[in-house]
């Protein structure tokens, strides 16, 4: 929907549901990042009451993921839960947990959750604004990593394997003024671009879905399907960050619980086979912004992908980067 009124909307009469109980993940490898707390951590717990044969789940310190254990195996024990580390701001965390996933047998779903909203101007050791490395920059890198280990597994099941990318209806509502720059991805480095509040998070999420679309349009979908998903506005620890008192009542008046935005992850991860390059939100496929879908969008779609390689191929020369047909 993407208007302020529509999104008040949603968040009042939608009430997100769990995956039909009956759906059978039995013999399949999941993949869930940033899943330790809040909506990764809601659908690790889901996805595990469907019995798959693996859930591998990633985190920043094993700490969190011992301390998270339990929950997610909940009753289910039997299933396998491994706890990876991979940081999304180091690239060489994300090459070594690349390998890792490479030598896995198989990979049947892969959702890309890990995030940050870092409402203050800073920076990552690689000198790129915090929000755009994690969540653009590291969030590339990992689908690109675990992308060949998906094509595998499709090719041995012969069905489509899946991959999601966490994105947010807030890639409606933001000027995305650095879109004209020579380089978008270096502008938005500048201390000046940041711009108010949640601005900076935002155009992050709206990388999201052009990366997911980019990316997308070259993989086919009988190999990986790939959407990107808007799991509604949600109580976590996310709007850690958030100083003003207007989140809060935001959150009490708005927000649905943890778990409600983990079922719209699981939803986009596991259903909908027919939204490969597609944005969800309220759990079904619908358009993504009029910028995604104008001309200038498509354009942008383009250079952010070629700035991301090219900035990829720079700085994480270590990653190994599938090869794409034209
Ligand atoms: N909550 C909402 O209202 C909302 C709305 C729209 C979209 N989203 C998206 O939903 C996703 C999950 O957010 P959430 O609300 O569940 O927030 P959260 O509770 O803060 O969870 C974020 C997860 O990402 C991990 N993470 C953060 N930085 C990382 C890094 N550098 N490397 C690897 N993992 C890292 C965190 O690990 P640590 O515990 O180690 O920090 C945590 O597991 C995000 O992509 C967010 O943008 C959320």
């Amino acid at each position: 929907m993407g208007g302020f009124l529509g999104f008040v909307w949603n968040q009042w009469t939608y009430k997100p549901k769990p995956l039909d109980q009956d759906k059978s993940l039995a013999g399949k490898t999941i993949l869930i990042t940033g899943a330790n707390s809040g909506l990764g951590l809601e659908a690790a717990k889901e996805l595990a009451s469907h019995k798959p044969a693996k859930l591998i789940v990633t985190v920043r310190d094993p700490a969190k993921g011992e301390a998270a254990k339990a929950q997610i195996i909940g009753n289910n024990a039997g299933i396998e839960v491994e706890f990876w580390e991979v940081d999304y701001e180091s690239y060489d965390s994300i090459t070594a947990f690349g390998k890792k996933v490479l030598a896995l047998d198989r990979l049947d779903y892969a959702l890309l959750n890990a995030g940050i909203k870092q409402m203050q101007y800073t920076t990552s050791k690689a000198g790129h604004e915090s929000n755009v490395q994690i969540n653009h920059i590291g969030t590339s890198l990992v689908s690109l990593q675990i992308l060949p280990a998906l094509q595998k597994t499709a090719r041995i099941a012969g069905q489509p394997s899946r991959l999601t990318i966490v994105s947010s209806e807030g890639h409606f509502w933001i000027p995305f003024k650095e879109r004209t720059a020579e380089n978008i991805l270096l502008r938005m480095d500048d201390k000046e671009t940041f711009g108010q509040q949640m601005n900076r998070y935002y155009t992050t999420k709206l990388l999201n879905v052009l990366w997911t679309r980019e990316l997308a349009s070259k993989v086919n979908q009988n190999e990986v399907i790939i959407n990107t998903v808007n799991p509604g506005f949600c109580y976590s620890g996310l709007h850690r960050h958030e100083k003003t008192g207007i989140i809060k009542i935001f959150l009490w008046a708005l927000a649905w619980t943890s778990q409600q935005g983990g079922h719209c992850l699981t939803d986009a991860l596991v259903n909908h086979p027919d939204s490969h390059g597609k944005y969800l939100s309220e759990q079904k496929v619908v358009p993504p912004s009029k910028f995604v879908l104008s001309e200038e969008g498509r354009k942008v779609q383009t250079k952010i992908w070629n700035e991301t390689m090219e900035l990829l191929r720079k700085e994480a020369p270590g990653a190994s980067f599938p090869t794409f047909e034209e």
